[in-house]
C-alpha cells in the first residue's frame, strides 16, 4: 500500500461527528458497522473491501454512503477521519501504518500485529503523527469490567492471590479457515488466548515467569495452550485457550478477603459476582458490546489523545510480549515473520 508522510496532523473533534471509514468488509466489520450505528457522535461514511462489489454490497446493507474496491483510495478520502481496521491479523501493520501516513486514526482490529516489535512501529507512528491508535480490544472498555478492575485495585478482595480464565471456541478443523492458517495469522493465542491474558493483565499483573503449554495443529498453529505465570505481586494466573473445544468460561479472581466472578463469556462478561466471607453482591452488565470502544474512541478524538488511556499503548505491546513468548515456547512462527508480506490485491 502507498505511504504518504505530508499529510498534517488532524486536529480534536469537537464540532461534528466522527467520520469512519472501515477498511475491509468481512464478519467483524458486520459488527462495528452496527455499533457505529447504535451509539452517538459517529458516522460511517466509507467503507473498502479488495472486491468493489462486495464493499458495494456491503455499503447498501449499512446505508454507507461511498464504497471503494480499493484500500489505496479509500485511504484518499479526505472525509474518512478513523479507520476501522479489520482484516485478517497478518494485514494490520501494514494497513495501520498506511492509514497513519494518510493521517487518519486507527482503531485495530485484536492483535494490533502479528509481533510485539510491529505493534511498537504502529503506536510509534501515530505518536509521531499525532494521530490516535488504539486496539479494538472491546472487552477493556466494558464497564462492568471496569468496574472489576476498580475493586480489585481498590482492595475489595485484598491481595490477590489466583486468577483463572478460559476461552475455548470449537472451530471444525480446516487448514485454510483464518484460526488454523499460519499464513492468515492461524493461531488460537492470538485470536482467543489474547482475551483471558489481556484480562489476567489488567486485573492481576505482568508475569515474572511465564510456564507454557500446549499443542499445534498440523498446520503449525497453536490450536491448544495453557499459560500460568507469577506476577511481580506474588499472584498466580493460570489461562486456557482452546480452538477445538468447548466448555464453561467463567473467569474467577481470588483474594485474601474475597473473590470475584466473572459470568459469561471471558472477552464480553454478562455480570460478576463479589463473595466476601458469607456477603454476596451479584452486579449486572448492560449487555452492550462493541459500542464502548466506538465510544472510547469518540472520546479520546473529541479530546485530541492520540491513546486511549484505558488502552495504553504500554499495555497492548506488554500484552503482545506474553503471547509472543508464548507462542515461541510452542515453536509457533509466521511466515511474515521470515518475510514481509506483500500488499493484498487491491491494497
Ligand atoms: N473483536 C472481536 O470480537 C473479533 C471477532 C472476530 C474477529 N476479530 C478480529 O478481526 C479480524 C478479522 O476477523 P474476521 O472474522 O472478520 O475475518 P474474515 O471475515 O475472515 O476477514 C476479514 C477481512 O480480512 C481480509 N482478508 C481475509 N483473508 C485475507 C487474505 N488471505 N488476504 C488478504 N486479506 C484478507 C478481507 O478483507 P476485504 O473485505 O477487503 O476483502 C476480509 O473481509 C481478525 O484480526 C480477528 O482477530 C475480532
Amino acid at each position: 500500500m502507498e505511504q504518504s508522510t505530508s499529510v498534517p496532523a488532524p486536529t480534536a473533534i469537537t464540532d461534528r461527528p466522527v467520520r469512519w471509514g472501515l477498511l475491509a468488509a468481512g464478519n467483524i466489520a458486520r459488527a462495528l458497522a452496527e455499533a457505529i450505528a447504535a451509539v452517538d457522535g459517529g458516522e460511517v461514511v466509507a467503507v473498502a473491501a479488495r472486491d468493489a462489489d462486495r464493499a458495494r454490497a456491503f455499503a447498501q446493507e449499512f446505508s454507507i454512503p461511498r464504497s471503494y474496491g480499493s484500500y489505496d483510495e479509500f485511504l484518499r478520502d479526505p472525509e474518512v477521519d478513523a479507520v476501522y481496521i479489520s482484516s485478517t491479523h497478518p494485514f494490520h501493520r501494514e494497513q495501520a501504518l498506511a492509514s497513519i501516513a494518510a493521517g487518519k486514526h486507527v482503531l485495530v482490529e485484536k492483535p494490533t500485529t502479528l509481533t510485539v516489535r510491529d505493534t511498537e512501529e504502529v503506536f510509534e507512528a501515530a505518536r509521531a503523527a499525532g494521530v490516535l491508535a488504539m486496539e479494538a480490544m472491546w472487552t477493556r472498555f466494558q464497564p462492568i469490567v471496569l468496574d472489576v478492575a476498580r475493586r480489585v485495585r481498590e482492595g475489595e478482595i485484598g491481595t490477590v492471590r489466583s486468577f483463572h480464565a478460559a476461552f475455548p471456541m470449537p472451530f471444525e478443523y480446516d487448514e485454510s479457515h483464518r484460526l488454523f492458517d499460519l499464513a492468515n495469522g492461524g493461531g488460537a493465542l492470538l485470536d482467543l488466548g489474547i482475551y483471558p491474558v489481556t484480562l489476567a493483565h489488567l486485573l492481576v499483573g505482568h508475569p515474572t515467569h511465564l510456564h507454557v503449554l500446549g499443542a499445534r495443529v498440523e498446520t503449525g498453529a497453536d490450536a491448544l495452550v495453557a499459560l500460568q505465570w507469577m506476577t511481580e505481586q506474588g499472584a498466580v494466573v493460570q489461562v486456557l485457550t482452546d480452538s477445538r473445544s468447548q466448555g464453561s468460561t467463567e473467569t474467577i479472581v481470588r483474594g485474601t478477603e474475597g473473590s470475584i466472578v466473572l459470568h459469561g463469556q471471558v472477552n464480553n462478561p454478562t455480570s460478576y459476582t463479589v463473595r466476601r466471607g458469607e456477603e454476596q453482591e451479584t452486579v449486572e452488565g448492560d449487555r452492550r458490546g462493541y459500542e464502548h470502544e466506538v465510544e472510547e474512541m469518540h472520546r479520546c478524538l473529541r479530546e485530541g489523545l492520540t491513546e486511549s488511556p484505558l488502552a495504553p499503548h504500554a499495555d497492548t505491546v506488554a500484552i503482545m510480549t506474553i503471547l509472543e513468548s508464548a507462542r515461541r515456547e510452542l515453536g509457533v512462527r509466521y511466515p511474515q515473520e521470515d518475510a514481509p508480506l506483500h500488499t493484498p490485491e487491491g491494497g
